[in-house]
């Protein structure tokens, strides 16, 4: 097989691997993913990207996304027309159309078409981390991106969900919420992605229960970085078997599984398949509820007064309803380990969420 042939068969592989798997945990065929009805405009900043390749395609499959807009600069590994054309040749019912700048144009100025009329807005822009550095290491220039491209939404598309990617999220989400808010906009419809840790520590019962998959969601809370990251393996029936001195190593398995992969990568990059696939999860939640099914996922978003919160941002389960966030749903009740863990989550993610407060106190959107 040439090696050009070997590619295209592998990359098929990869794309039909990723759909099917999508498919069978939201228990959906793979032509059709659940039977709500919607035709919902979508944008995938960073699409032509890691993750924002099959991220734009396994949205372009959701039923419920009626046009998907794939951004990126012009010095994406391909260019974001080539994600759009592959993309829309899908037997699916979904316009996909690609809007391409150049690293100095300003989203603010440019996104107008792309970004008017959206109802989620996922954002994997940014750079990936390299073996040796922490998702906190990324803030200084991944914040900068993230200020324009949630600029540009405050303008174009202000009730659309935005879903960031983003690292690093414990930070970046605190900032643009702020930013969202110095703006008087609700800085609600703004959510971090951590979604991934559910997958993983789903899938990591499963290996070592054999209890089936579908039976297994484990809520994550806290944040998406090192201890921040709290599994809540006393809630799930599925862990019932499972020793309490086995729980410390899944528990810091889950905590590790990025830096993993990203060690696995050897410096060219970090989890983008699993993201997407998570991310798709996370996009599908959040357009059930815009349709009218409600539907809950963990995700890192801003506590109101009613979450009794000791942090003012912290992941645990979320309704998504009609409106976007509908209902941020208290953590349960924790064993003695957990309660242990979630002391050193936050004192983690404390420090995290104030570095970007930091950053937005120094910053506005135009
Ligand atoms: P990547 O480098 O493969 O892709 C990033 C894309 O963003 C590129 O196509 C790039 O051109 C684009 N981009 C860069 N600056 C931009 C800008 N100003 N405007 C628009 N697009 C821009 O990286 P990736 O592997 O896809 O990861 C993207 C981000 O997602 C990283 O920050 C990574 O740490 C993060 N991530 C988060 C999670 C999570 O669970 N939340 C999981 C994995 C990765
Ligand atoms: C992950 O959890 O895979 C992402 O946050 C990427 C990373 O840097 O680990």
């Amino acid at each position: 097989m040439t090696p050009a042939l070997l590619g295209a068969v592998a990359g098929a592989a990869v794309g039909g691997a990723l759909a099917y798997a999508y498919a069978q945990k939201s228990g959906a065929s793979a032509k059709s993913c659940g039977g709500a009805k919607g035709n919902f405009k979508v944008c995938v900043c960073g699409g032509a990207g890691g993750i924002g390749q099959p991220l734009c395609m396994l949205m372009a499959m959701n039923p419920l996304v009626g046009e998907l807009c794939v951004f990126d600069l012009n010095i994406a590994m391909v260019p974001a027309e080539g994600v759009a054309a592959d993309i829309g040749h899908l037997e699916r019912k979904c316009k996909v159309s690609a809007y391409t700048l150049d690293k100095e144009d300003k989203p603010v100025d440019k996104l107008k078409e792309c970004l008017t009329g959206c109802d989620l807005v996922l954002v994997p822009a940014g750079l990936p981390r390299k073996p040796g550095m922490t998702r906190a290491d990324l803030l200084g220039i991944n914040a900068g991106i993230a200020k324009n491209i949630v600029e540009a939404c405050a303008k174009f598309c202000p009730n659309a969900v935005l879903g960031l990617i983003v690292n690093p999220v414990n930070s970046v989400v605190p900032a643009m919420c702020e930013l969202y808010k110095k703006k008087g906009l609700d800085h609600r419809k703004i959510c971090g992605v951590t979604s991934l840790d559910i997958v993983r520590a789903n899938k990591f019962v499963h290996e070592i229960t054999g209890v089936p998959i579908e039976e297994i969601d484990v809520p994550v809370i806290g944040g998406h970085a090192g201890t921040t990251i709290l599994p809540l393996f006393s809630q799930v029936p599925a862990c019932a078997g499972i020793p309490d001195s086995k729980i410390p190593a899944l528990d810091k398995h889950v905590q590790d599984a990025g830096t993993d992969v990203v060690n696995a990568k050897g410096g060219k990059g970090s989890a983008t398949l699993s993201m997407a696939y998570a991310g798709a999860k996370f996009g599908n939640a959040v357009l059930q509820g815009l349709a009218g099914n409600d539907t809950t996922e963990c995700a890192y978003v801003s506590m109101g007064a009613d979450e009794k919160c000791e942090l003012p941002y912290f992941a645990t389960k979320v309704t998504f309803g009609r409106n976007g966030v509908k209902k941020v749903h208290d953590i349960g009740k924790l064993n003695e380990y957990e309660k242990g863990r979630l002391q050193e989550a936050m004192k983690q993610l404390k420090d995290e969420i104030n570095a970007g407060l930091d950053y937005a106190k120094t910053t506005s959107l135009a």
